[in-house]
């Protein structure tokens, strides 16, 4: 039960799930082992962030560069998600999300990607906004809107038509931006949209990640002063 509520201040939280390989190695387990359990802990989280008010949840799944990594591991995270697709529907109507997902889609099967579009639609009357970045890269994104907008004919762009064509047109830039696994990086994620986004990074590995380690979180982001470039 969430002992906190967020206020207007916090209106979307960002997640870079990092550490799943670290915590399944630490457990002498393989690291696919880390994803599915992460990606249990990833389902608690974003219901937690209901819980306590926050309106979008962004979750960093899977990057343009990821696809470097192992086949098998690959296989495995593909695996996750075609799991979580299929029910992701009835948790969607249990939890109030609206399911949203950020990314080049082109490169998934037509089936994949019927079923990604269907979710987005048939969840949209939901408050919660979930983002799952998912072949997700923020160099890639930028470069996606501003092709689409030469598409269009533009020949001058201004900072808005770059906003209005990223993968997050739907919904505002992120306040907070959490990173697990102890690294200090964004690792290509909203580049774009974390323009004045508050940082907060911990050595907690994601499948570790829990309500208590978002409290601390969203403690930490209210002990910042955001002045966005004001006095
Ligand atoms: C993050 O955990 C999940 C993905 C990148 C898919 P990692 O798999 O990067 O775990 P570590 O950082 O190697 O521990
Ligand atoms: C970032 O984590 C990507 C995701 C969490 C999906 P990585 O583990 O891929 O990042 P690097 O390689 O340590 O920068
Ligand atoms: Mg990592």
């Amino acid at each position: 039960m969430a002992n906190m509520q967020v206020d207007e201040r916090l209106q979307h939280i960002a997640f870079i799930m990092d550490g799943n390989g670290r915590w399944a190695k630490k457990r002498g387990m393989p690291r696919e082992y880390g994803h599915s359990v992460g990606s249990k802990t990833f389902e608690r989280v974003v219901r937690y962030c209901g819980d306590i008010g926050i309106r979008t949840v962004t979750v960093y799944a899977f990057s343009t560069e990821n696809w470097k990594r192992p086949e098998k591991e690959v296989q495995a995270i593909m695996g996750i998600f075609r799991e979580y697709l299929a029910t992701a529907l009835k948790k969607a109507e249990d939890y109030c999300i609206h399911l949203m997902f950020l990314g080049d889609r082109s490169v998934f099967p037509e089936n994949v990607r019927v079923l990604m579009d269907r979710l987005e639609r048939e969840t949209a009357h939901h408050p919660l906004t979930l983002n799952i970045a998912i072949n997700y890269g923020g160099r890639d994104e930028i470069v996606h809107a501003v092709n689409t907008l030469i598409a269009q004919g533009k020949t001058e762009i201004t900072e808005e038509d770059i906003s209005a064509n990223l993968y997050t047109a739907h919904c505002p830039p992120p306040d907070l931006i959490v990173r697990t696994g102890a690294e200090q990086r964004l690792s290509n994620f909203l580049l774009w949209q974390a323009a004045y986004a508050e940082f907060y990074f911990c050595d907690t590995l994601w499948p570790d990640m829990d309500e208590e380690a978002v409290d601390a979180a969203v403690a930490a982001f209210y002990e910042r002063k955001r002045r966005f470039g004001g006095v």
